[in-house]
């Protein structure tokens, strides 16, 4: 084999290798107590930051938790998922303007990042690396699962973790060897979710076409049945993502941004 035929069968190999991990994705809920041997976590942690981000100011930081105690006090931010006290490892993604901001003022140069749109970046950069981290993570054999919970309850985790101003967690990941395997839950096809040249406005009967599958899989039907609902949709706008919890949420996150200092504009 030529070296262009094997650079090609190498990189085909490795992109094959990729798309398998990305293909196999399932949200991982109960883990193994297995530690995760610090360099292997290592490893994960290096290879997520090597995540594009914003002008390369890396504006987040990585809390890792490992400790039973704090575990334990984390485990009411997250509504007392099983999964926090499980997991060996728990990691806090946050944005952070703090280091960068400390890095300007020790250099003479005044930072100007304690507006919403600094913030937004940060939360971008944060949520690159947090994906990296978990592809990395489940290439490594390990399982993952994302806790929304964190943006709701900002504040208290804030506390727990000490995070200093201008630091605000987005998202949390749980961590460790799978003990389940669940099947992949389904996606919409790819048509429903991409646009070819400009946006394409759905029409009524797009809708019906693109959620039909969903909608008649046993699992969601269960769900309707379970609480009560006339449609999957009612799930969700009545039941798991209500309007009043999003107002209550949206008010106390907006709270903590501006006590983290990113809201002092106009
Ligand atoms: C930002 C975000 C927050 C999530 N929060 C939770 C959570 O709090 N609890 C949970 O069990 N799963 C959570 N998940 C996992 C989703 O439920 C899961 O990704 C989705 O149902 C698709 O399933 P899959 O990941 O197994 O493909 C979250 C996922 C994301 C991206």
């Amino acid at each position: 084999m030529g070296i262009i035929n094997f650079k090609y069968h190498y990189f085909y190999a490795k992109f094959k290798d990729m798309t398998d991990t990305l293909l196999n994705h399932r949200s991982i809920r109960k883990y193994k107590s297995d530690p995760i041997p610090n360099p292997i976590l290592d490893y994960i942690l290096e290879a997520g930051t090597r995540a594009s981000t914003t002008g390369n100011m890396q504006l987040y930081s990585i809390v890792v938790t490992t400790e039973e105690a704090v575990k334990e006090e984390l485990s009411p931010c997250h509504f007392n998922q099983g999964m926090v006290k499980e997991a060996p490892v728990v990691l806090t993604f946050c944005a952070d303007f703090n280091r960068f901001n400390s890095w300007c003022r020790q250099r003479k140069a005044e930072p100007g990042y304690d507006n919403f749109l600094s913030f937004f970046t940060a939360a971008i950069d944060t949520l690159l690396v947090a994906q990296n981290v978990c592809v990395a993570a489940e290439d490594a054999g390990l399982g993952i699962c994302y806790l929304g919970t964190t943006t709701y309850m900002a504040g208290k985790i804030i506390e727990i973790l000490d995070l200093p101003l201008d630091v605000v967690p987005i998202t949390t990941v749980t961590l460790g060897y799978p003990d389940e395997w669940p099947e992949l839950t389904d996606r919409l096809p790819l048509e429903a979710v991409v646009h070819r040249e400009k946006y394409r406005a759905y029409t009524e009967s797009d809708i019906d076409r693109l959620y039909k599958e969903k909608e008649l899989m046993a699992s969601y039907q269960a769900f309707i049945k379970e609480h009560d609902k006339e449609t999957l949709a009612q799930v969700f706008t009545d039941v798991r993502y209500k309007k009043e919890d999003n107002i209550l949420f949206s008010k106390s996150l907006l709270e903590v941004l501006s006590k983290q200092g990113f809201m002092n504009h106009p």
